[in-house]
């Protein structure tokens, strides 16, 4: 049997030493986020980090924009919160309405109010190893590892899926820990030969039970970040849960593992801009 790998409540320990560490110190981040559309799956998230940021003592602000929104409105809203001395950190909810170009639109949020770490810049400082801000899922990946201290060095590490927001970065993370990297997507020939000496397999495709216990070896560190449903309408990741936490050595749960990692590394993100924005001043 694995260990359970307990995002819930690694995520609510950083949530509280992120409320001390903004109490002792007398901070007064601000998170300002944009939702474009009617996505429901955004709106749980969204109300998710709003009730994170309460949690923590970061002021919260929320601008809601329709499904007809131009990009030149868009553009502009985040160019009046780059120019809002309150705001530290600016997250536009992916994904927008068709029709609007979101890399334009991250290009556009200034890089040190990037709390999401999707600006370019930001992705360039993640390549070349220099501090800037980390997307959260990948950042909170990362600090599973840390507190399970599973040592990455050497490992045979396989990210499935190539997203800007979870596979590309996590790589890169990987990669930073000295793993050596394998980023398996759609067009992989053959998933299961990529997934059989893997050490560490990061699942990011949005598939049911794409990973099944035969494809794995035993003892390999499962992070899963799947968020599907089930016919039960239950949700689920990306992992055959049931019978690959019989072989893996470490497992995530889902939901209970990554979803509140990534929420609790915004928390992270928000709370250093407005440090480091402060000290500029
Ligand atoms: N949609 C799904 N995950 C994310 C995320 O981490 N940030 C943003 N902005 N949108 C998302």
């Amino acid at each position: 049997m694995s260990v359970l790998i307990n995002g819930k409540e690694l995520a609510k320990e950083i949530r509280l030493e992120l409320k001390e560490k903004v109490e002792k110190e007398n901070l007064s981040p601000m998170l300002a986020v944009i939702l474009c559309g009617d996505d429901a799956a955004s709106k749980v998230y969204v109300r998710n980090k709003s009730k994170a940021c309460d949690e923590v003592g970061i002021k919260f602000k929320e601008y809601l924009l329709p499904s007809e929104t131009k990009q030149e409105e868009l553009l502009s809203l985040i160019d009046k919160l780059n120019n809002d001395s309150e705001v530290d950190g600016i997250l536009l909810q992916s994904p927008i309405p068709k029709g609007l170009n979101i890399e334009e639109a991250f290009a556009r949020i200034s890089p040190e109010k990037d709390v999401d770490g999707f600006n370019p810049y930001n992705v360039g400082k993640l390549v070349i190893g220099e501090d800037g801000f980390i997307p959260c899922t990948p950042y909170g990946i990362m600090k599973m590892f840390e507190k399970y201290n599973i040592d990455l060095h050497g490992k045979k590490a396989v990210v499935i899926g190539r997203s800007n927001i979870v596979g590309k970065p996590t790589a890169q993370c990987l990669l930073s820990k000295n793993a050596t990297v394998t980023i398996c997507h759609s067009k992989t020939k053959d998933l299961k030969e990529e997934l059989k000496e893997a050490d560490v397999i990061v699942a990011a495709v949005g598939v049911r039970a794409l990973v099944k216990a035969d494809m794995v070896k035993d003892g390999v560190v499962v992070i899963d970040v799947g968020m599907n449903r089930n016919d039960e309408g239950k949700l689920c990741g990306d992992v055959d849960f049931e019978e690959v936490s019989k072989k893996a050595s470490y497992i995530t749960p889902v939901p209970g593992g990554v979803g509140p990692m990534t929420i609790a590394m915004l928390m992270n993100n928000v709370v250093k801009a407005h440090i480091q924005r402060n000290h500029k001043r």
